[in-house]
Order: structure tokens, then sequence, then C-alpha cells
């Protein structure tokens, strides 16, 4: 029977450059593809691009280059990335593969066709950053006027929202709120951290799931609905959908859906996601399902945040830490070894220099890297680099206590195995809850077992006699110090690749392939990885090389700490002669702006138009003799807009006038200025006579 594992990443924003929060999720998602690689599942490991949206949209205009042209760019970024950090997936999807596409376009139709989606009116609060909406009360912060109307706010990402009043269509969610609140009940194991799925049902479900509105008419990014195109399928919709077109569903060829897609005790689909998007994976996704009567997930995976000791990583404050430069400096195995090894399951972590540095000292050059360098160096010096044959020379005894009853005392060597046989079957546990933290803590345990088991066996002094049975003692200490290494290279194989596969390398051992799946189950505690499993006649290398780097801590730590605050925008001295001509490609020419006539305009007169929560016209005398009409988009920055009586403006006067609300025509524009998502109309002072030309 093939078992198969089915594990997918988020989609990711190629909005920016990715940092280390993208980094440890691909690289968890890499650790458990070649865990289950090395147990003999069939695995297809997925990630990708989200590449739709208004903020892709927005970031390629802000680049003056086409959108396609924008994700074309930062999907060679992302891609190098991945090589970079090894990570073994099957697939890249971007959502805007044609094929993505395509099935995205037909999943839409089916569902309005099956009434699931309506057409309907939309208006609320909209984060573009997050691609989310938001209730009133769902906002973090909300911004009021003197009346105390909201009038913006932020999401709780620390997003600013907008406005958004358009048609839409929308999904009835609730058509399958029963069935979900069902499923979650058979499943309580569907979401992890536990906890979680009472927090979805509570905050979300129990109220009653509010109709989701799935499309969007005021940018075009996006894939567009067959049947009305003016509007974008929304871009959550478009994204969730990703995890079964990529692997060929609704298409002619779908082999690997067929396979993947199960969830049952011999097939797994597990997504893995941080914290904010559960909702979205927890509610959205098997409502899509359901609808497309598929099966659902086996688990979703939710993890928390990495984050600064001041807080969220961001550019401005200096604290953002990308990948790249870690590998650069420390290697690609400390980072991967860093991240699986310090976020918490279910809650943040904080990312700190000195913590970085520290566990590649003491973790990784000390407790590892000196076992392995102690038990090669022995090996070469007492038996010329022939790993002594492994047998059990000493066994357990029954030693009378004090107090005349009889106890069980093992010899190191016993121990050592026992404790080792103990860690592969509690890694396996902890590597089935995704809990990487409790699984490496316990292969350390077991390096600090071999490291004690030196101490305390004094393999110098044995070597030091020609007794025989000191002799017999020294076989004994290393040939099972090179067992408990075996298993330590192959409990850390799926975190540390390349670190691995040196240690075995140095024990004269075989290599592990983990981008292929393994003929035999490498993890099997009573047959591979048992402890004594070690082939006869093994030859050690002449000279063990270090395998990590003893790093001198302060020097690392403020280099780590540079190379945060040179991503931080730098404040230049201004030196006026150092002013230069640059050109770049969206500037104009005088002749352009010449063109504009922007004049000063008294207003006379204000009111809201009726039918909209945007707009405000307004009468106003630009000197011309005749007064002028202009609809103006600020309505709800001037909750009270007759303040606006009597003040001087700037409006541009030439631009071509043209119908809005289907009855008044607007004469022009005028000039605001935009701040923390508000807008402030440009005033000039009252001595300045109507008309007046500026420029
Ligand atoms: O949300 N630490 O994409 P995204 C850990 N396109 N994880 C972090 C993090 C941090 N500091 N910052 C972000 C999207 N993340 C959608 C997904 S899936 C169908 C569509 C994680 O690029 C975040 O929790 O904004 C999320 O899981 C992932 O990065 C992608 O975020
Ligand atoms: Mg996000």
């Amino acid at each position: 029977m093939t078992k198969t594992f089915y594990i997918t990443t988020p989609i990711y924003y190629p909005s920016g450059k990715l940092h280390i929060g993208s980094a440890y999720t691909t690289i968890a998602c890499d650790v458990l593809a070649r865990y289950k690689r090395m147990m003999n599942y069939d695995v297809f490991y997925l990630t990708g691009l989200d590449e739709h949206g208004q903020k892709i949209q927005q970031k390629a205009e802000e680049a003056g280059i086409t959108p396609q042209e924008y994700v074309d760019g930062m999907a060679v970024g992302v891609k190098d990335l991945w090589q970079l950090l090894d990570i073994s997936y099957d697939k890249f999807i971007r959502t805007t593969d044609d094929y993505h596409e395509k099935v995205v376009a037909q999943v839409f139709e089916r569902l309005l066709e099956q009434g699931d989606i309506y057409l309907g009116e939309y208006s609320g609060w909209y984060s573009v950053s997050d691609e989310e909406f938001f209730t009133e009360s769902q906002l973090a912060e909300v911004y009021r006027d003197e009346e105390g109307n909201v009038i913006g706010g932020v999401a709780p990402s620390g997003h600013e929202v907008e406005l958004v009043s358009e048609e839409s269509y929308f999904f009835k969610l609730s058509n399958y709120a029963d069935r979900l609140t069902a499923f979650f009940k058979e499943h309580p194991e569907f979401i992890q951290p536990d906890g979680r799925m009472n927090e979805m049902l509570k905050n979300f479900i129990e109220p009653g799931l509010e109709d989701l509105a799935v499309s969007r008419t005021t940018f075009t990014w996006g894939v567009k609905v067959p049947s009305d195109p003016k509007h974008v399928v929304y871009v959550w919709i478009d994204a969730l959908i990703n995890y079964i077109t990529a692997l060929g569903y609704g298409q002619d060829e779908h082999g690997n859906f067929d396979l993947f897609w199960q969830n049952d005790e011999n097939h797994e689909i597990i997504h893995m996601i941080g914290k904010d998007i559960l909702r979205f994976h927890s509610i959205y996704w098997p409502i899509i399902l359901m609808a497309l009567d598929l099966p659902l997930p086996t688990r979703l995976v939710a993890h928390g945040w990495f984050v600064m000791k001041d807080g969220k990583m961001s550019k401005s404050k200096g604290n953002v830490i990308y990948p790249e430069m870690l590998v650069e400096r420390f290697g690609l195995d400390p980072l991967r070894y860093y991240l699986m090894r310090s976020l918490p399951v279910g809650s943040d972590g904080t990312f700190t220099p000195e913590d970085y540095v520290a566990r590649i000292n003491y973790e990784l050059a000390n407790d590892l890297g000196n076992l392995l360098n102690r038990t090669v160096a022995m090996i070469n010096k007492y038996f010329g680099g022939q790993v002594p044959k492994f047998e059990k020379y000493s066994h357990e005894e029954q030693v009378k206590m004090e107090d005349g009853s009889w106890e069980t005392v093992y010899p190191p060597a016993r121990t050592l195995e026992l404790y080792s046989d103990a860690t592969v079957s509690a890694y396996c546990k902890f590597m089935e809850r995704v809990d990487f933290p409790k699984a490496l803590d316990r292969v350390w345990s077991l390096i600090n077992q071999a490291n004690k088991y030196i101490d305390k066996t004094e393999p110098w002094k044995l070597g030091n006699t020609n007794n025989k049975s000191d002799i017999e003692k020294l076989e004994e200490v290393m040939s099972h110090l090179v067992a408990s290494l075996r298993v330590i290279a192959y409990l850390i194989h799926p975190f540390m690749v390349k670190t691995s596969n040196k240690i075995l390398d140095q024990l004269g051992m075989e290599k592990i392939d983990s981008k292929r799946k393994s003929k035999v189950n490498l993890f099997d505690g009573k047959k591979f990885l048992k402890f004594d499993n070690i082939s006869p006649n093994l030859t050690v290398v002449s000279k063990g090389t270090p395998i990590f780097p003893r790093l001198d801590m302060d020097e690392e730590i403020a280099y780590i700490q540079s190379q945060m605050n040179a991503g931080k925008p730098q404040e230049k001295e201004w030196n006026p002669e150092e002013v230069d001509l640059k050109s770049e490609k969206d500037q104009i020419k005088f002749d352009d702006f010449d063109k504009v006539e922007i004049r000063v305009a008294e207003v006379k007169e204000v009111e809201k138009v009726e039918g909209s929560d945007k707009l405000l016209r307004f009468r106003l005398d630009a000197g011309d003799g005749e007064d002028r009409q202009i609809l103006s988009g600020i309505a709800i920055f001037y909750p009270n807009e007759q303040e606006l009586v009597g003040k001087k403006l700037q409006v541009v006067a030439n631009l071509k006038p043209r119908k809005m609300m289907k009855k008044y025509v607007s004469q022009g524009m005028i000039l605001s200025a935009e701040h923390d998502g508000k807008l402030t109309v440009l005033t000039v002072d009252p001595s300045v006579p109507n008309g007046s030309v500026i420029g």
C-alpha cells in the first residue's frame, strides 16, 4: 500500500522581498517533506506565489511596469531563494499560470450556477495589504470625526483600511455552516494547535457566517469572471484554489490530483499556514471544497510569527532579517536549525542576533561538532580509522540495594542504547505533531548523553593500557559512539541535510538522498534505526573537519545588527551642490506640467451628493465669470462639509469635464493632500484673489 503525503506552504504575495517569516514556513514544509520521503511515503510538496490582487497591481504601478512584468521578476528572486535554502518542492505554482486561471474561472461559474454565489452590493472596510475585508468591529483602531462617524481605521495587521462600495458577487457561506460545524466536531484534530478551532467557532461560525464578497470591480489584475468580466475573482478565492489546481484538478491530466487529494489513514493532506490566515483556511477553504464535493484536508497547522525585540519586523524600524544574509555569513544549516528549533509551536518567537550566534556556538559547534570530532579523532588514534565491531560486552546487572531489594543497573553503553531507542520514538511522535522544537530537544538530549558517555567512560585512559579488557571496553565505547552518531545524523537529516550527510560521510556511511522517496522506512526504530544496526567494516575519514565553525560572539552579533540597520531607509546629509540630474522613467517634461492649469477658487456652496457616501458637490468661483461645479470624493473626510464654505482651494481648471452620478457634470478637480489614509484639501491664503494661476 503506498502512503501519500501532500504538504503545502501558503502561496506568498510577491509584493516585496521575502524575509525569515516566509523562509520559516517553507523550511518547515521542507522538513516534513523530507521526513516523510525518508519514511517511504509518496510526497508532493507544493509552494508558489499569489500573484493577483490590488496590492500587486499597485506595486507594479509604483515600479512603472505591468503587473505581469512585476510578478515575473519577483518569481525569479523567490525561486532563487528556495534554491539557496535547499527547498525540495515538487511544484512551484503561480496564480498567473494559465491552467490555474482557467480552473478558477470554471470553479467560479460552477458555484454561480449552483446558487452558492449571487450578485449583490458591497460596502465595507478593505485592507489592500491583507487583501481582506473587515467589519467595523473587527478593526484594531477606528478613526472618527468630531461627530463620532467612522471615517477610516486600521486592520489587525496594522495596515490602513479604505471604504469600499461596489457591486460584488457573494458566496453564501451560511449554506454550509452546519456541515462545517459538524466536520469540526468530528475532527477535533483538524486544526493545530488545539484551541484555535474553538476560536474559529466562537468568533466566526457561531455568531453566524456572513456572506463573503468574492469579486471586485475596482481593479483589473485578477481572474475575470467569464460571464461578467468587469468582475475579477477575489484574490483569496483565486489563491485557495491553488492547492487543487496544482495537482491537476479540473484539467485533462489529473493523475496527481487523484493520487494526492485523498484523506484517509494512508493519505494525508497538510496545509502549513501562519496564524493570521487561519480563518481563510479553516472556514472559506473547507466550504469551497464542500461546494465542489471534494474531500477536506487532513490538518491545518497554524504557526506563530517570528518577531523582533522591538515588535514586528518592519523596514522603517530597521529590524528586518533576510535569509540570504544569514546564509552567506553562517551557512545554510544554522539558519534551518535556528528557525525550526526556536519558534515554539503555535506561539510567536523572538529572533535575536544573540540567540542566533549562541545556538551556533553551543548547540552546533560544541555539542554536535565536538561529539563528531572527538569520536573520529579517537577512532583514528586508537584503531587506525577502523570502527570496531559493535558488540554488547556488558549487560545489565541485578544489584542488591541497602533495603534488601534488587534493582537493575545498566552499564553506560546499555544506557546509551536505551536512550537512543527512546529518542527515536519520541522524535517521531513530535514530528507527527509538527512540534519541531521538541523533536530537536530530544535529539540534543541524545547528543548530550553521548557526550556524557565519553566523559564517564574516559576512553583516553582506556587507550593508554595494553590490558585486554580495557581494549575491549575501548572498542565498545567507540562502536557505541558511532552507533549514536548514526542515529543522530538520521534524526537531524530533515532539518540539516548537508550536516547530516557530512557526518555520515565522516563515519564512512552512505549518504541520504531525501529528495527522493526512500525504499525503506528509515525512521523505523525497531529495524533500520535500531541502535546496533550498523554495518561492519566501517572506516572513518582520516582527518575530520569541523562541521561548524566556532564564532566570535560579539563580532557576529554586531554584524547581524549592522545588516539589519542597513535595510533602514537612511537620512542623507543635504548638500545643495550634490543634487544631481537624475532622470527617471516617470518624470514629465516642463511642457507637460505647463499644460495643467491650477487656479485659486473660493467655495460658494457645498453639499453631500445623494446616493453616494463619498462625493461632495461644490460650487466654486474660480475667477472666470461663471461659477463652476466640481464633484470630489472627500465626503468621509469632511463630515462637516459646511466648514469649507468661504475657503479658497486649489483646483485643476482645464480638466476635461465629466458626468458623475448620472446627472452632474464635474468641471475640474480639487487638489488635496493624502496622509495616513486621509485627505485634506489644499487651501490658499484668503488675500489671494479668486482665479489666480498657481504654478
Ligand atoms: O497571506 N513570521 O501571503 P503573505 C512567521 N498570499 N510567518 C510569517 C511572518 C513572520 N514574521 N510574516 C508573515 C498571504 N508570515 C496569502 C496566502 S495561501 C492560499 C495565500 C507568514 O505573503 C504569514 O503568516 O502575506 C503567512 O502564513 C505567510 O507568511 C504568507 O504571507
Ligand atoms: Mg499576509
